[in-house]
């Protein structure tokens, strides 16, 4: 993938979150995911790409959203984007692989509430994991404890193997847990163990990245989530050379048993059939993200942990962007001043 591509997708989060940022504090997490959602196609159809959403918002056709087997790119809507052309250019269209979560974090967007990022994958196509919309259950660490993780052995293993490759003590240790009910137990484990534990309300895919970012004091995360969150963490976390293994996991057996739960649990194991998936079985991060070349792009919209969120005074917006090129593991962080009166039209009505 050509290097300039980094840049372009990082143009597509930061509309993504400026859309969404216009209903922060609404009550509305609907709202706020539909024009991510708009906006994020908008700037991906203008691309040079010949792309499809392999990770997206639900299952097959779901018109609005950004579904999966969506195609997206210049390649697919080269009349809506034909400005783009110079004069006398022959187009050449990268074929990609894209997986997005306009809203990571929309309870938090709707809310008012920090840690919300708007985020995507790009990756040679067939490099991503197809799966499901259910949960994972993801362990997680950065490039210093890559090949000390086997989801397989028990937590506690895992946290003193982590910390011997750290060259830490366990009392040093810090561990982001999703603080969920399913949670709470492990929660009070580790803490009665000395372990810090860092219960963030929601966003596995940021909590991710912290166990990578050299200034982070996050070593590990654990826990369950969505599934399409998890090959997005997978995706940023090979980028950045840490390690990462997972298992699906049926509705039924993360939020107990009930007549509504099994039927979900039955629809999810047809579909893993299908998509030639074992529920259960252990998700390298070769079986998640085949390849080193992944662009990886995230705009705060809240601010957060990772970023800092969207600041706004009528027309004037300043952004923060995270990207990350897995071939060369740069990590740039990119800080940007819109005038929104500037914009595209079919962005400027998203953030009016
Ligand atoms: P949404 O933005 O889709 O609400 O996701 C937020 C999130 O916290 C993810 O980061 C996480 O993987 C998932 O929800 C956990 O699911 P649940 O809210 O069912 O516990």
């Amino acid at each position: 993938m050509k290097r300039e591509l980094a840049l372009e997708f990082a143009r597509v989060t930061e509309a993504a979150a400026l859309a969404a940022h216009k209903w922060v504090g609404r009550g509305d997490k609907e709202a706020a995911d539909q024009a991510a959602v708009d906006a994020m196609r908008t700037m991906l159809n203008r691309l040079a790409i010949d792309g499809e959403i392999v990770i997206g918002e639900g299952e097959i056709d779901e018109a609005p959203m950004l579904y999966i087997g969506e195609k997206v790119g210049r390649a697919y809507h080269e009349e809506e984007a034909k400005d783009e052309l110079e004069e006398g250019e022959v187009p050449y269209y990268t074929p990609v692989d894209i997986a997005v979560d306009p809203v990571e974090g929309t309870r938090m967007t709707a809310q008012g509430q920090s840690n919300a990022v708007t985020v995507l994958a790009v990756a040679k196509k067939g490099s991503f994991l197809k799966a499901p919309d259910m949960y994972m259950e993801k362990l997680i660490v950065g490039p210093e404890a890559k090949g000390k993780i086997d989801l397989e052995r028990p937590l506690m293993e895992n946290i003193e193997n982590v910390a011997k490759a750290l060259g830490k003590e366990l009392h040093e240790m810090m561990v982001v847990v999703l603080d969920k009910p399913r949670h709470t137990q492990i929660i009070k484990d580790l803490q009665k163990l000395g372990i810090k534990v860092y219960a963030l309300p929601d966003g596995d895919v940021a909590g991710s990245i912290l166990t990578c970012l050299v200034d982070s004091d996050v070593d590990m995360l654990y826990g369950i989530g969505g599934a399409p969150e998890g090959v997005i963490s997978a995706a940023v976390i090979r980028a950045l050379g840490g390690d990462m293994q997972a298992r699906l996991k049926l509705r039924n057996e993360v939020k107990g048993v009930s007549l509504e739960n099994d039927k979900i649990s039955n629809f999810e194991k047809s579909r893993c059939e299908e998509m030639g998936l074992k529920v259960g079985e252990i998700l390298r991060m070769d079986d998640l993200v085949k390849d080193d070349e992944v662009i990886f792009s995230a705009t705060g919209i809240t601010g957060g942990d990772l970023l800092t969120g969207i600041y706004r005074r009528g027309m004037i917006a300043k952004t923060q962007t995270l990207v990350v090129r897995g071939s060369s593991k740069t990590v740039r962080y990119i800080n940007s001043v819109h005038n929104l009166e500037y914009k595209d039209p079919k962005i400027l009505h998203l953030v009016k």
